[in-house]
């Protein structure tokens, strides 16, 4: 027995019940989150409106190139097939004159009879051929086919001759060029007399 404290046998009272805190739940992710019939029905028609936009686009940008390349058609620009090619005196005789090889693929060349055009395309498969004045004719670079000033083949693999352009006088007295209309020496058409200009 405890004479100093007399109380000290008396039960120790029962501590206070600890109140019972109920456990948060832990925060849930909202894009986990089970939604509810009226958020279900939001992101459907987001994502119908979405779809339906990009569709419209696309079908708006597919009828806009229809009409761009309506107005805009794939179109091949080339040299016009008809040009004037100055005065019959701008040109020497006995020359061939290449001041139209590069632009419209014409050599130009005056004897003391006229004026013949006649075309820079190798008749073997194309190429452009080089006018070598000292050896006073045409050398195709490609396969090496040779022609005489005149344009007839004598070399190399071209089956034939250059072929000449018609030829002609406009009205203001310039040389008229038509690449539209060639002239094969091997079909007799340099005879034409649409080939060659008379110098006059
Ligand atoms: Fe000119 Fe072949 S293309 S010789």
């Amino acid at each position: 027995m405890n004479e100093e404290n007399p109380q000290s046998n008396a039960p120790t009272p029962a501590p206070p019940p600890v109140p019972q805190v109920a456990a948060k739940p832990a925060p849930s992710n909202p894009a986990n989150a089970v939604m509810g019939p009226d958020k279900i029905d939001r992101r459907t028609f987001i994502s119908w409106t979405g779809i339906a936009w990009v569709s419209f686009a696309a079908a708006t940008g597919g009828a806009l190139s229809i009409v761009l390349r309506f107005l805009f058609p794939n179109v091949l620009f080339e040299p016009p097939t008809s040009f004037k090619a100055g005065f019959p005196a701008d040109y020497e005789v006995g020359i061939v004159d290449e001041r139209w090889k590069e632009k419209f693929g014409v050599w130009m060349i005056k004897t003391a009879e006229g004026i013949y055009a006649l075309s820079t395309t190798c008749t073997h498969l194309g190429c452009t051929p080089n006018w070598l004045s000292n050896e006073n004719k045409f050398k195709c670079p490609c396969h090496g086919s040779g022609f005489y000033k005149t344009g007839i083949n004598f070399e190399g693999p071209a089956p034939r001759p250059l072929e000449r352009y018609r030829i002609s006088l406009a009205e203001d007295g310039q040389i008229l060029i038509d690449k539209s209309k060639k002239f094969q020496q091997e079909k007799g058409e340099w005879n034409n007399p649409e080939s060659f200009l008379s110098c006059v």
